[in-house]
């Protein structure tokens, strides 16, 4: 069977990679894969009803960052993980680097404490507890030299990374802002070095776009890395 795969989308709002992910969508259909699209928060109901909350709700930073892993939770029980157990193709507008660089970046969350969060959610084997009623919780993870060896993780990251002072003017024709879209330019310059220093931590699967070219250059970058990463023999 074809070994499913996971790609995440990443970067600070207004970079403009909505658009990308419906190209990269088609671009596997037409090699005959079969495709989730997905988008975090959410992606389920219930995970869903979580982004409501993060999105518009004052918040302590902690529970904003614990809601951020429920909704992960459910989601990946839910969806990616069955998707990618089927061999589906799972494209994830946003994924946990998000929340290094939100909640890491932009807010200033204790970055160990994020650390921890993903690998008591990120562990494998994923299961539901509800459907698998002797299921252990899932446990700290085993110490070892960079942490847990088993994780969940994209298999790629695309990352559109952008001037924050020009995704803030993309933004202001959009829509009616959520409480990330109307902070100000130095959080999402915070934002985007907490994608930087992940990507610094994991390069391997953490791939850069130019995000400040025209939408064609973007899409022809895009389409590039992706059908030279599949090239890969690990891909
Ligand atoms: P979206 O507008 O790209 O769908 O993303 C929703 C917002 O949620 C966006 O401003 C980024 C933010 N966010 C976090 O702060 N932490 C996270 O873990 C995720 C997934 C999103």
């Amino acid at each position: 069977m074809t070994r499913g795969l996971f790609i995440s989308f990443e970067g600070i709002d207004g970079a403009g990679k909505s658009t990308h992910i419906a190209r990269v969508a088609e671009l596997f259909r037409q090699a005959g894969r079969a495709v989730v699209l997905t988008r975090e928060p959410g992606g389920t109901p219930l995970s869903e009803n979580l982004r409501e909350l993060v999105l518009h709700e004052p918040m302590d930073a902690l529970t904003e960052a614990l809601l951020m892993f429920a909704a992960r939770r459910e989601h990946l029980v839910q969806v990616i993980e069955p998707a990618l157990a089927r061999g589906d193709v799972v494209l994830c507008d946003r994924f946990t680097d998000a929340t290094f660089a939100y909640q890491g970046g932009g807010r200033g969350f204790d970055w160990q404490v994020l650390a921890q969060l993903e690998r008591m959610v990120q562990q494998l084997p994923i299961h539901a507890a509800a459907t698998a009623p002797d299921h252990q919780a899932p446990k700290a993870c085993p110490a070892r030299e960079g942490g847990c060896a088993s994780l969940r993780q994209p298999d790629l990251t695309v990352w559109f990374d952008l001037d924050p002072l020009i995704a803030a003017e993309r933004l202001a024709s959009a829509r009616v802002p959520d409480k990330f879209e109307s902070q100000p330019a130095d959080f999402f310059a915070a934002v985007r070095a907490g994608y930087a220093r992940r990507q610094a931590e994991v390069p391997d699967r953490f791939a850069r776009i130019e995000a400040a070219q025209s939408i064609e250059a973007v899409g022809a970058d895009v389409s590039r890395l992706v059908t030279e990463w599949l090239k890969r023999p690990a891909a």
